[in-house]
């Protein structure tokens, strides 16, 4: 845990690094995905799929809150708006030890405007403030905000000042910002993640106008060139898509951004790492797919890489199928000799 120093000097936050974040992605990142993530980058902040309160508190919670500690730094991404929802799951999110609880507003999707969960909520600023106000109340964990910089209707500058002014009022300090709208009538989710246009300088400029806030940047960034570029304007980046598909980039993080060392050389010794996790996952009764599904992008770009996609995805779903179905996938792709892994 380390304190940020704000630009003006004071100390405004606790809690984990934000200077490069894993984004929220529902089905993508899993405790699996992540628990791969984490042999890649000992430093990167990562997130839950968002999880809403109702589930949390009517279904399963074990199921829905189960990650292993190995996992940490980890925020626990929320959806609701109930106050009291939102306070119960964040006092959750401590008992089950997580390091962070963040509030999902920038979800575009039809089921969860219906609930008033998402980007919906922009709309709603004292709703928002309101439930992050009974979260910090709730728990001594950071709270933080996902967010977009606007929904149609309410897309001027100052509607968004006035979220984040009325927000932070309730005691928020750390904003993540997708740079860009959020269409909720008329675009599907995926759609709203591309079409609407990226507006960095919105971002930058959130920054400039409150620099005593701590602001994440989020939307299409790919490269760390791309990334050092935002923290000259801002104070972390979170990549999702790209984090996702290519998760060997995060073998690079912790070097690049926190002048440490990476914690595998190379990705068959990150896979390895990973079979004893595989393996007490199968026995606990979680399908290969489950898992294996996460993996496919890790030989993303390397000769080889297609035959171990194709080697997993033709026999992972198969009956009985086990860790030596992973193990028969790595032998396609060559191994680096051990004087090459530092390039690699
Ligand atoms: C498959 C998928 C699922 C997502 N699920 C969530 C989610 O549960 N919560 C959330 O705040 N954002 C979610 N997002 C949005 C991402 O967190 C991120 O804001 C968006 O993809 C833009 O970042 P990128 O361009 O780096 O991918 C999802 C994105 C994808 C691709």
């Amino acid at each position: 845990m380390s304190a940020t120093p704000s630009l003006d000097g004071a100390i405004h936050n606790s809690g984990p690094s934000r200077r490069f974040c894993v984004a929220p992605m529902m089905d993508w990142t899993t405790s699996h995905y992540r628990y791969l993530a984490r042999l890649l980058s000992r430093n990167t902040l990562l997130y839950t799929e968002m999880v809403t309160t109702g589930a949390l508190i009517h279904g399963d919670t074990e199921r829905f809150l189960r990650h292993d500690p190995a996992e940490y730094p980890l925020a626990l991404q929320l959806g609701g708006s109930n106050a009291g929802e939102l306070a119960h799951c964040a006092k959750l999110a401590e008992q089950f030890g997580f390091n962070e609880v963040n509030l999902n507003v920038g979800c575009p999707s039809d089921r969860v405007q219906n609930n008033m969960i998402g980007a919906c909520l922009m709309g709603h600023p004292d709703k928002v403030a309101e439930g992050v106000s009974a979260m910090i109340e709730a728990t001594s964990l950071p709270v933080t905000v996902k967010h977009r910089i606007g929904i149609d209707g309410r897309e001027s500058w100052d509607d968004l000042c006035e979220f984040i002014e009325k927000v932070a009022a309730a005691g928020c300090r750390t904003f993540i910002v997708h740079a860009r709208i959020a269409i909720l009538e008329g675009l599907s989710p995926k759609e709203n993640r591309d079409i609407p246009p990226l507006k960095y300088d919105w971002v930058y400029r959130l920054k400039e106008t409150y620099p005593e806030l701590e602001i994440i940047i989020n939307g299409g960034i790919k490269t760390f060139d791309e990334c050092h570029e935002h923290l000259e304007r801002t104070d972390g980046v979170m990549l999702g898509r790209e984090a996702y598909h290519n998760p060997w980039l995060l073998a690079g993080v912790d070097a690049e951004f926190f002048g440490d060392a990476a914690p595998s050389r190379s990705r068959h010794e990150a896979l390895r790492a990973m079979y004893p996790f595989i393996e007490s996952e199968l026995e606990r009764g979680v399908f290969l797919t489950h898992m294996s599904r996460h993996l496919l992008g890790l030989f993303h770009g390397v000769p080889g890489g297609r035959q171990f996609r194709r080697y997993i995805s033709e026999n992972a779903h198969k009956p009985g199928a086990g860790l030596e179905v992973i193990q028969t996938a790595l032998e396609k792709v060559r191994e680096p000799e051990r004087s090459a892994i530092a390039e690699a």
